[in-house]
């Protein structure tokens, strides 16, 4: 697992982030502007913060994890909420970038060829790592950080420095999978998902903007798409976070995939697959907590007698 829930602000986006909010500030931008499922939102915040710039998130009203809006506060940013899902809060964005950019505020969603410099790291982390892989799988929202990646090992195989790059696999979300559906059917154009739906909110993205580079990458290093369920989804979370490691659910995504594509006989378990875990645990903390249980004791000796009548 590539684990990116250690990154500053607790996701991938930071290592697109800290390139495009410097770029930002060094081209003498007063400000930064996101529409966010809410990490890039946390990312932004923080890192305009550093940089002493002002910043404004769009977010998609009540669909956001509170781990990460708690983040967005903290560090200082206008919260901009609109009604609808994150594809009408990029919408917002993507219409007003001429205008964004004369009003000295700068758009740093993915379709920024800066933040996707940045999170190309992932690939050369991954090669430091392990090699190369057979495969990489990773969750697909936006659709920037698949082809982030793939970038990042094509310039390596360009360099010359490896002969071939890993399959890519994107996952989505059952009910909020344009890409697989694209992929699945063929299609040249891309199949909008107009309510997307599903429990790991950072990948609740019906028209992402990113889908034809997310297609490329896929395409030529001879991937796919898949789509798992949200239950997939919670017990592949569960299972990660009893072996140790705590990821949201969006992460836990690739996780969910790598057991359905081994089940299926889609991939092999000799085979070397790498899975971004893309945020951490904090990020929602609703989610595992809908399955709190406790058991309340009220003196000294009580612990232990609980403590007996669970051992074994
Ligand atoms: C935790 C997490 N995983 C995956 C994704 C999807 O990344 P992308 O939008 O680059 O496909 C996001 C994007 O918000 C995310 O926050």
């Amino acid at each position: 697992m590539k684990f990116e829930g250690a990154n500053p602000t607790g996701s991938f986006k930071d290592r697109g982030m800290t390139v495009g909010v410097s770029i930002a500030r060094a081209s003498g931008f007063r400000a930064t502007i996101v529409a966010s499922t809410s990490n890039t939102a946390a990312s932004v915040a923080a890192y305009s913060a550093r940089a002493g710039m002002e910043c404004f998130v769009v977010v998609p009203k009540g669909k956001v994890a509170r781990g990460k809006v708690a983040q967005v506060v903290l560090h200082g940013a206008k919260i901009l909420e609109i009604e609808g899902f994150f594809d009408d809060a990029l919408k917002s964005v993507l219409e007003n970038v001429e205008k964004l950019t004369e009003l000295g505020v700068y758009p740093l969603n993915s379709f920024n060829p800066w933040r996707l410099e940045g999170q190309k790291t992932i690939a050369f982390e991954i090669f430091d790592d392990v090699g190369i892989p057979d495969l990489v799988i990773v969750p697909v929202g936006n659709a920037g950080n698949i082809y982030a990646i793939w970038k990042g090992f094509e310039e390596l195989r360009q360099l010359g420095l490896i002969d071939s790059v890993p399959r890519m696999v994107g996952v989505q979300a059952s009910r909020s999978a344009p890409l697989y559906l694209t992929w699945i059917k063929r299609s040249r154009e891309l199949v909008v998902v107009e309510n997307p739906e599903t429990i790991a909110s950072a990948i609740r993205i019906g028209k992402p903007v990113n889908w034809l580079k997310a297609i490329k990458a896929v395409e030529e290093s001879k991937g796919f798409f898949v789509a798992v369920d949200d239950d997939e989804i919670l017990e592949a979370q569960r299972e990660l976070a009893r072996r140790g490691i705590g990821v949201e659910p969006a992460s836990a995504a690739s996780y969910a995939a790598y057991r359905k594509l081994l089940e299926m006989k889609a991939i092999d378990r000799d085979e070397t697959v790498v899975l971004v875990a893309t945020g951490h645990a904090l990020k929602d903390p609703d989610t595992p907590m809908k399955f709190f249980e406790s058991i309340t004791i009220r003196s000294p000796s009580e612990l232990i007698e609980v403590l007996r009548g669970t051992k074994g």
